[in-house]
């Protein structure tokens, strides 16, 4: 038995490596990177006060969006946070976001002081659905931060329509999405601050890192005043006084040099995700709705599949979803529940721990001041909590060759069809 058991595993550790090693052959980083890491190395400025990448990515992804303003940050938590920073939400407003994320999406609201309040999501595309956000907005409301889940855009027209309705500001977490599009429109562009992601298994990636993008003068200027410099302006190398609680989230050099030249491939590198999507659905179309949901991609947008995300259908197949991607995961691929609770349901929320168990702020005096009280709690957000026990994510990542994804078509099948 133990015998077997040792096999098992090391027949897992096989396959897992294997699927290991397709994966990182995405991160498709070649000279141009290495020319560009070097050159930092070489002036010996690497923090970005002194040297000039940082400046010149920030330039770059301004254009790539064609927004005037991008501060680029040291993740995309610390983006996030920015991004509330700098639209004043603070101690006693309100924040929308949706069921599910990365916790960060939630987190970034407590930073500010203010309460993460949760909408829940459509169940075809896992983004926050609008009809729910409409139903949470209060008069505390000050904000809502929009998630493009899993490369999908969410569907912003009815969701500005109801900001607008409201005067709140929209955030887009487009932390997943990078280079998606909504009718023609890049997504980051559409609210009032777009924020990115560049950690590992992103659309673009330099291992850690982030970025926040504005089209209002106003808004850019906050963001680029409460990055850079603690808060305090500077001009060239005047510096002026502190006059508001700023941060030192901005990115280093050799992590900019790395985003110049991934910037340079970021297109490419989604169309081949989206490649392989569309191969995976084609092979598998016949399957869905008997045993497995295959991803739903609504009219209008540029999908660009940071995750192909299938729903199991337990009661048709058999089978756990949890035995599903243990299974998956067995054959050499990349799969997970991903964000399998609903943020709400976390013992941070769900007993309110806050700050080191003060409660703070979910019971801040300010917020119960305006009439304000939270409960995080199960049912809160019904779809979100019954989907999510369905998810799988399967990684479509441009590193896969036809054999791998040949390998994710086939052992879908066999699963759905039981043979
Ligand atoms: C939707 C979403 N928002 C925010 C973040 C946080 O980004 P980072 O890990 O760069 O801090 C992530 C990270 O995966 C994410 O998926």
């Amino acid at each position: 038995m133990v015998e077997e058991e040792e096999k098992e595993y090391e027949e897992f550790e096989k396959a897992y490596m294997h699927a290991l090693s397709r994966y990182l052959n995405a991160f498709w980083f070649d000279e141009e990177e290495e020319r560009e890491v070097l050159e930092v190395l070489r002036s010996k400025r690497l923090e970005s006060k002194i040297g000039f990448k940082t400046k010149e990515f920030e330039e770059l992804l301004a254009k790539y969006h064609g927004v005037k303003y991008a501060v680029a940050t040291s993740s995309g938590t610390t983006a996030l946070h920015l991004a509330l920073a700098a639209l004043g939400i603070g101690p006693g407003d309100e924040v929308i976001v949706p069921a599910i994320s990365s916790i960060a999406s939630a987190n970034a609201v407590i930073y500010q002081n203010a309460i993460p309040i949760f909408a829940d999501i459509d169940p075809k595309t896992l983004n926050m659905d609008p009809n729910s956000l409409a139903e949470r907005v209060t008069p505390r409301t000050k904000a809502v931060i929009v998630v493009h889940m899993y490369g999908c855009p969410a569907d912003m027209k009815p969701i500005m329509e109801v900001a607008m309705d409201h005067k709140l500001y929209v955030i887009e977490d487009c932390c997943l999405a990078m280079g998606a599009e909504y009718y023609g429109r890049k997504v980051g562009t559409i609210g009032d601050i777009g924020v990115f992601s560049f950690g590992s298994g992103k659309q673009l990636c330099t291992g850690q890192g982030g970025a926040a993008i504005a089209k209002d003068p106003k808004i850019g200027e906050k963001l680029k005043k409460l990055n850079h410099h603690y808060g305090i302006p500077r001009n060239g190398r005047f510096i002026g006084t502190a006059d508001e609680l700023g941060f030192n989230y901005k990115m280093s050099e050799i992590v900019a040099a790395l985003g110049i030249a991934q910037l340079r491939k970021l297109d490419k590198l989604n169309s081949k995700r989206i490649e392989n999507a569309k191969y995976i659905t084609e092979k598998l179309r016949d399957l869905n709705g008997k045993g497995i949901k295959l991803p739903y991609v609504p009219p209008g947008v540029k999908h660009v599949f940071n995750e192909y995300v299938v729903q199991v259908e337990e009661e048709k197949i058999g089978l756990s979803r949890d035995r599903f991607w243990q299974i998956l995961l067995s054959k050499g691929i990349m799969a997970d529940p991903l964000f399998d609770t609903p943020m709400y349901l976390e013992p941070l929320y769900r007993n309110k721990i806050g700050y080191g168990g003060t409660k703070c702020p979910f019971e801040c005096p300010l917020y119960k001041a305006k009439g304000g009280h939270v409960e995080y709690r199960p049912g809160l957000c019904p779809t979100a909590e019954e989907v999510l026990k369905k998810v799988v994510a399967i990684s479509p990542h441009p590193g896969l060759d036809r054999e791998d994804l040949d390998n994710i078509v086939n052992t879908i099948r066999s699963l759905v069809e039981g043979k």
